[in-house]
């Protein structure tokens, strides 16, 4: 079913079922990856929120979990500007710290952030996002877990937003053409 948010249609474009069998996938995987080690998960505020707790469901192993809060889109575009409202509160010194995001889009808020990061230290660094735009892509990033590739296409639901609404929608969507 299409939905409306503020002036604009959307229509389904991945469903919860789907969503969720490639987290408990990612999971899986990190579970393996991390088996005997203690990962700090850093999880990207606002839109993350949901692939962050999901995630964190099916992960087995000792883990800890902090958030942070960088933005830089207003509306359907990127404004080109990050602003930081939430910053790292936690050690991160020697830590393996795996970063989770609901997308990488032009990828310059994540770039902003690893350059942050990098300067706390960690002892190693990856990459989990929900959703990736490879043809956006501005900046030379690499995630390690990816859950989808899609094309440049305005998404919502699952904890993306346009300007504030659909972050609570369980479905993905598509801006309508
Ligand atoms: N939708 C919502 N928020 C976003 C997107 C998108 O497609 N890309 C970057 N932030
Ligand atoms: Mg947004």
């Amino acid at each position: 079913m299409n939905i409306s948010l503020h002036d604009k249609r959307f229509e389904p474009y991945i469903k919860e079922v789907a969503i969720q069998n490639r987290i408990s996938a990612i999971a899986e995987q990190l579970s393996d990856d991390y088996r005997g080690k203690r990962p700090l998960f850093i999880s990207m505020l606002n839109g993350a929120f949901w692939f962050t707790a999901d995630l964190l469901k099916s992960f087995t192993g000792d883990c800890e979990i902090s958030f942070v809060k960088y933005r830089s889109y207003q509306g359907l575009q990127s404004s080109g500007e990050v602003m930081q409202s939430l910053g790292i509160d936690v050690d991160i010194k020697d830590r393996d710290v795996v970063i989770l995001e609901d997308i990488i889009d032009t990828g310059r808020t994540l770039s902003v952030f690893l350059e942050i990061l990098m300067q706390h230290q960690p002892g190693s660094v990856k990459i989990a996002t929900l959703l990736i735009k490879p043809e956006t892509l501005q900046f030379p990033l690499v995630p390690d877990y990816v859950g989808f590739e899609i094309p440049n296409d305005f998404i919502v639901g699952y904890g993306l937003d346009y300007d504030g609404l659909g972050r609570n929608l369980r479905n993905l969507y598509v801006l309508e053409k």
